[in-house]
């Protein structure tokens, strides 16, 4: 059914039963979609509604009418695609074996509607994707924070935060609620931040294992402050830790290094951690070789003087739960240094 204006050749039935009212099957348009004018896009003809497919094939060049598309896939026969928006849309285009290349456009105007800009996986622009960001939101309902609940733990937080571990690793939150993510910062005050796994907690404070001589083992050790922080999606809970930082005892090292799996034992020989690799990871890998034969598997293999553990000492720790209208509670365990007493407060979310 084509027709140059609004003028409609009959027979309208199958026409009316392609209006979006109608809820159509998928359209496919080859080029203008029928009933819509070349330049201003879709009309009204008479009391039908104008099509909306899905799909638009233009040729040669996307017409005006393009700009109103609204579906999720818009092609260009590659067929006939001139040189100057080969270039101006920066297409790769296959060589021409065929009728069947079509290439498919990037959503050529920011201000079109969300859903007019979404395209098949793995082929939406970084500009699209990041707007979907915006769309996201969840209402924060799972639970509040009281002063007269959080004041039991005034002596010692460090309760409050087993406390909330306890009910996440019981609730199974996620299948590591332990990993944490560990900030540093460089001798410029630079941060970096990645996630480890806190592997132990008690009255002193946190601890984690890695590599002294990693960029996050130096920049701690220079600094002698760290912080952390975890996120339990499902209970909508924070906790945010700073505090100071040393290394654990060699004694405390040794022994954990030692209940480790064999192939973690060796991995800590291996790895140069955050070095940079110049000849791939097959470098790694022989090492790894090495390694093995040198210890096999039974035989102990000697903590690396380079690895071992680090104890966070907090001065402060953040219990945060998520509200609606994102007017969360935060209360906050603060001491000026590790031998004070603590204070409880309530933060502005
Ligand atoms: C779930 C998870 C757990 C990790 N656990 C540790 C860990 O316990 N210790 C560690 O050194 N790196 C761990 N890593 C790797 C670090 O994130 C990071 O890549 C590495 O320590 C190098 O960091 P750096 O170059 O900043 O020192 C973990 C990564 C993930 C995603």
């Amino acid at each position: 059914m084509f027709a140059w204006n609004t003028e409609f050749l009959p027979p309208h039935g199958p026409l009316q039963a392609l209006a979006p009212s109608n809820a159509p099957p998928p359209i496919v348009s080859v080029d203008a979609p029928s009933g819509w004018g070349i330049e201003e896009g879709p009309r009204k003809m008479g009391d039908i509604e104008p099509l909306a497919p899905d799909m638009l094939v233009s040729l040669t060049a996307p017409k005006q009418c393009a700009w109103h598309f609204k579906g999720r896939y818009h092609y260009l026969g590659g067929r006939f695609v001139p040189p100057a928006i080969k270039d101006k849309y920066k297409l790769q285009l296959p060589p021409f074996p065929g009728t069947s290349q079509h290439v498919r456009l990037p959503p050529f105007r920011t201000d079109k509607p969300a859903e007019a800009q979404s395209a098949p996986p793995g082929q939406d622009t970084v500009e699209v994707l990041g707007s979907k960001a915006a769309e996201m939101r969840v209402n924060y309902t799972r639970g509040g924070l009281l002063e007269s609940d959080m004041a039991q733990f005034q002596d010692d937080p460090m309760r409050g935060w087993a406390e909330w571990f306890r009910v996440a690793t019981e609730l199974k939150v996620c299948e590591e609620p332990n990993a944490i993510s560990l900030a540093s910062a460089d001798a410029q005050g630079r941060p970096s931040v990645r996630v480890v796994l806190l592997k132990g907690f008690d009255s002193r404070g946190f601890v984690f294992y890695t590599n002294y001589n990693s960029r996050k083992g130096k920049e701690l050790l220079q600094n002698g402050h760290a912080a952390f922080s975890v996120y339990w999606e499902p209970l909508q809970q924070q906790v945010r830790v700073e505090g100071t930082v040393e290394k654990l005892s060699e004694e405390e090292s040794s022994e954990y290094f030692h209940s480790r799996p064999h192939g973690s034992q060796l991995g800590a020989w291996v790895s140069h951690q955050s070095e940079v690799m110049h000849n791939g990871r097959e470098e790694l890998e022989a090492r790894q070789k090495e390694l093995e034969a040198k210890y096999p598997e039974g035989s102990s293999v000697p903590k690396p003087p380079h690895w071992g553990g680090f104890l966070v000492r907090p001065t402060a720790i953040e219990f945060w739960q998520g509200r609606p209208s994102r007017l969360h509670d935060r209360i906050r365990f603060i001491r000026p240094d590790t031998n004070s007493t603590w204070k409880m407060e309530r933060q502005q979310p």
